[in-house]
């Protein structure tokens, strides 16, 4: 049977490496971002997998709601919680534009796409939610006193991913997985899947 992953920012860096690494794993993919020209460039590198590429603003409700429907009604085994934006910057000084794309990219998108694609891995027995945090949700704090909106929407899913995985049982899917994962500096927009496995 096949594997369906979604991965959101799949359009460069660890999104495009995780999405390598699954093309290879034999899974089928959704990969999503906003740049449609990278989908389909990486769709046309990987002609042996069934990609679908979805073209979509996470720091929308529009984009949102449309990557959560499929979350929702596609029977999706992987779901790959991984676009980002670094707005590194002193609080006061992020600007309430920035500070909303920060929050509703890395908090809201992955909360929302984790609701809708639950129930069907409930169904199926069986599932896994991988949200990509940073090594800063891990205790590296210190190293970014006064720039506190970053680290925390990657501290969400340091805390998040620990709660469905303490309560499986109740979840009535024993084999779902949550995981957060971490890494340290990694250029943004490089594309090795090696550097990442
Ligand atoms: N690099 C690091 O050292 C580091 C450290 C800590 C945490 N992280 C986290 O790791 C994840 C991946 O980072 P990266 O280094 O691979 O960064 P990257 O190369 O800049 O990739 C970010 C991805 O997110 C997508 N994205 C950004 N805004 C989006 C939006 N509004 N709607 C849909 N997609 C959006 C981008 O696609 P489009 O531009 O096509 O929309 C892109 O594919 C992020 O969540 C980041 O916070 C990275």
């Amino acid at each position: 049977m096949s594997k369906l992953a979604l991965i959101t920012g799949a359009s460069s860096g660890i999104g495009w490496a995780f999405a390598e690494r699954l093309a290879a794993d034999g899974y089928d993919l959704v990969i999503v971002g906003r740049r449609q020209e990278r989908l389909e460039e990486f769709a046309v590198s990987h002609p042996k997998t069934t990609v679908r590429t979805v073209v979509a603003d996470l720091s929308t409700p529009e984009g949102i709601g449309s990557v959560a429907e499929i979350c929702a009604t596609e029977p999706v085994t992987l779901l790959v919680n991984n676009a980002g934006v670094a707005h590194y910057m002193p609080l006061a000084e992020l600007p309430a534009d920035k500070a909303t794309e920060l929050v509703n990219v890395k908090v809201l998108a992955p909360t929302m796409l984790s609701r809708a694609v639950v129930p069907g891995m409930q169904e199926r027995g069986e599932g896994t939610i991988i949200n990509v945090a940073g090594m800063i949700a891990f205790g590296g704090l210190p190293r970014t006193p006064r720039c506190p909106a970053a680290p925390s929407t990657a501290g969400v899913w340091r805390t998040s991913s620990r709660c469905p995985r303490l309560s499986a049982r109740n979840w009535r899917a024993p084999e779902s997985r949550f995981r957060s994962c971490a890494r340290a500096w990694w250029p943004p927009s490089s594309t090795s899947a090696k550097a990442w496995t």
